[in-house]
């Protein structure tokens, strides 16, 4: 986790860095700028720099001299600014450790300089919430935390729970939690999906049934109510139930009483019931499919999880989580994601809400394996129309790289995008990249991109 919140910002020109250094004091950092003239300043900076902009003013080698600095490596991104972006300058910044070379052609700085930032500085994690036993539901400064707040008091009651909210949110954890923190933790916790259960079967497979209850009961069975017995119940999928056993739950939950199928003795159980439903049972209430005293009943403690989309502080806290996941369980060595990745997900409208991002953690991890979460490893769902910008700054590892090799995968990936925005056609796709159609034409044959 990092506590850096420093930019810092060489330069000999004061007047371009104004306005970039607004807009990143807006976004909440601290902003340091010094001038070029001294490059052995740049030792001398404050502990808690995340990242530094060099620029190349009049007197020319700012860049390659605070990079020199450093001797082999800086130890934080520096986002390189150069008058002239021919091939020899960027390749001798990328081998002085460049985080990314931008070619200073006026109006394209700003946007570009605060681009790289964001790609740069990697996410520092944030605090996760406190009670050790319920350190599995992740979030940060959103509607949970509030509902984080409460569920000890709801955990310490008897009464019922109904946990709604859209598939994937965690219903199920919350139900788990809200368990593990009542006084039945060392009791059972019992899910039943009442979706799953046929409607001629949920009565016996909840209450059990007794020898000759019915052809084939050869002897008595519990159901899962007893098995509850001491513990909790979960009722997931509750909005599924048949009517005709809505009634019959509303008696044992008012009762807590259970009668097996084919007895007539009920026995007492002691259990606690947390419900869950991705249906708005409120409405079926008022369609009659589901019954409002049941409804009442169940609804004591009422939890409603927001959506993912409506709580993206808890988007990094989720990421974290499961990059940590992936890389104890898959040995990889995920280190983050860059920030515009982090933009794009948090723009996104996550219908599979937290389910779908663990998921994408864990696709990312097996395909990525090592390294910083990029735009392009996102799936197209993210960009709707628009596929993701290319890939411009590349990260140098500290254990070194191959740049001939990146920039190749550079080179071929724009021009496959390039080709594929074009439909083909060689000419238009020339013209989106600046090249010649000789040029793109020479390039694709070398790279073998006829052939895909
Ligand atoms: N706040 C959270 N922190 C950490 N993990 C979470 C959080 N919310 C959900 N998860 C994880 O996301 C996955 C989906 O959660 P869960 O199964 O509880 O969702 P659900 O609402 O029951 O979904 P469904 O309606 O599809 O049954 C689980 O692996 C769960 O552990
Ligand atoms: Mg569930």
């Amino acid at each position: 986790m990092s506590t850096r919140r420093t930019i810092l910002i060489v330069s000999a020109d004061d007047l371009i860095w104004e306005p970039i250094t607004a807009d990143l004091k807006d976004i909440g950092w601290s902003v340091e700028l010094i001038h070029e003239a001294h490059p052995g300043a740049t030792r001398s900076q404050s502990d808690d720099v995340s990242c530094a902009v060099v620029s190349d003013g009049d007197l020319g080698d700012c860049v390659r001299d605070f990079l020199a600095s450093f001797g082999v490596m800086p130890p934080i991104p520096v986002v390189a600014v150069v008058r002239d972006s021919d091939v020899s300058t960027t390749v001798d910044a990328m081998r002085l450790g460049a985080f990314t070379v931008i070619e200073n052609k006026g109006d394209n700085v700003h946007n570009a300089v605060l681009g790289a930032i964001e790609r740069a500085v990697p996410l520092g994690g944030a605090p996760i919430k406190g009670d050790p036993r319920d350190l599995l539901i992740r979030s940060h400064d959103s509607p949970l935390n509030t509902m984080l707040d409460v569920i000890p008091q709801i955990a310490k009651s008897d009464a019922p729970v109904l946990v709604t909210g859209e598939s994937g949110t965690g219903k199920e954890l919350f139900a788990r939690t809200i368990h593990n923190l009542s006084p039945r933790a060392d009791g059972p916790f019992i899910p039943v999906n009442c979706a799953a259960i046929p409607d001629q079967l949920l009565e016996s497979e909840l209450f059990g049934y007794v020898k000759g209850a019915f052809t084939g009961a050869h002897a008595d069975r519990d159901g899962q109510f007893q098995a509850a017995d001491g513990g909790t119940i979960f009722l997931d999928e509750i909005g599924e139930m048949p009517l005709q056993m809505q009634v019959k739950l509303l008696r044992v939950l008012q009762d807590k009483m259970v009668t097996p199928v084919g007895s007539t003795k009920p026995k007492a159980v002691d259990f606690r019931v947390v419900a869950a439903t991705n249906r708005n049972l409120e409405n079926e209430v008022k369609e009659g499919t589901f019954r409002e005293d049941l409804f009442y009943r169940l609804s004591v403690l009422p939890m409603h999880i927001p959506p993912l989309r409506e709580r993206p502080t808890d988007i990094p806290v989720l990421i974290d989580a499961f990059m940590a996941e992936q890389n104890r369980v898959n040995q990889t060595q995920l280190s983050g994601v860059t920030r515009e990745t982090l933009k794009v997900m948090q723009n996104y409208e996550w219908p599979g809400n937290v389910r779908e991002l663990q998921n994408i953690m864990e696709r990312v991890a097996i395909l990525k394996r090592v390294g910083f979460v990029e735009l392009e490893d996102l799936p197209e769902r993210f960009f709707g129309d628009h596929p993701p910008p290319p890939q411009m700054g590349l990260y140098v590892p500290s254990e070194g790289m191959d740049m001939a090799e990146a920039l190749s995968k550079l080179e071929t990936n724009l021009l496959k995008q390039a080709l594929q925005k074009a439909d083909g056609n060689k000419a238009q796709a020339a013209r989106l990249l600046g090249l010649n159609r000789t040029t793109l034409v020479e390039k694709v044959k070398r790279l073998k991109l006829d052939e895909d």
